[in-house]
């Protein structure tokens, strides 16, 4: 990839189709996500590797518990795996791992393997690594709107001095640059609650493969797409 112009800073990553892949594939539901997984290990390598600075994985929404009692525990299974058999490789290549969501809304292993991950890897300073896990950003923007009014309310802050900077501040992203790519596998075109605020510029692109099919090569064809992007936010580029 190093013959890429431009890199962009922050992709982020709506994984879907597991559950398409496995009904083709006459398996369980819980077989796609485990597929899936792999993908997403490929795909944190390769970030890793072309020096990518952000990338943020939607795992698991607010929205996802609705789902049988048998997938939801499969997803969890799997968090549980992949963060404790996963830490020393991504400690090892540098990561620095932030978990965007409601942690203490999971059971509690899950809650002490995804923290001890962030404990582990704070300090890393290469790839950012963030996964979203009980995540929903309707979510995350009411906490932020919660924060700053209680804030006004102890007369900490003058509501009319509140800066773009500070809302993004209570972000579960804060210091980290907007998405720059998004990238929804398996066709579907919607966002689905994900990093809406952080999303306002970013470019688009929906590859119609099933996410355990998604290949280094189609992630190679979404950033190379996104260096032929003529970024304007708003302006004009003459
Ligand atoms: C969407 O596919 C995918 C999910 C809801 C879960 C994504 C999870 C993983 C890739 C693996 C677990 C994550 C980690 C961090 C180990 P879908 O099930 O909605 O697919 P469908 O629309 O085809 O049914």
């Amino acid at each position: 990839m190093s013959e890429l112009q431009t890199l962009p800073r922050h992709v982020a990553i709506i994984m879907d189709g597991n559950g398409r892949w496995a009904k083709a594939h006459a398996l369980q539901v819980a077989q796609g996500h485990r597929r899936g997984t792999e993908t997403l290990r490929a795909i944190i390598r390769e970030s890793s590797d072309i020096g990518i600075e952000a990338l943020s994985l939607y795992a698991f929404s607010t929205e996802n518990w609705k789902r049988s009692a048998a997938e939801v525990g499969a997803l969890m299974s799997l968090l549980l795996e992949y963060f404790t058999g996963e830490i020393d490789e991504l400690d090892e290549k540098n990561v620095c791992i932030r978990i965007l969501g409601d942690k203490d809304g999971l059971p509690g292993p899950q809650r002490e393997a995804l923290l001890e991950a962030e404990r582990r890897t704070r300090g890393n300073t290469g790839l950012k690594l963030n996964i979203a896990i009980n995540y929903g950003a309707r979510d995350e923007i009411l906490r932020a709107a919660k924060t700053l009014a209680r804030k006004a309310q102890n007369t900490e802050i003058d509501p009319d001095g509140i800066t773009a900077a500070d809302f993004e501040a209570q972000l579960y992203t804060h210091d980290l640059p907007d998405v720059d790519l998004l990238i929804r596998t398996s066709g579907e075109m919607r966002l689905s609650n994900f990093l809406l605020y952080q999303c306002a510029y970013a470019e688009m692109t929906f590859p119609a493969v099933l996410w355990p099919d998604f290949s280094l090569d189609d992630y190679h064809r979404a950033l190379e797409a996104f260096g032929a992007r003529d970024r304007r936010f708003g302006g004009r580029n003459e």
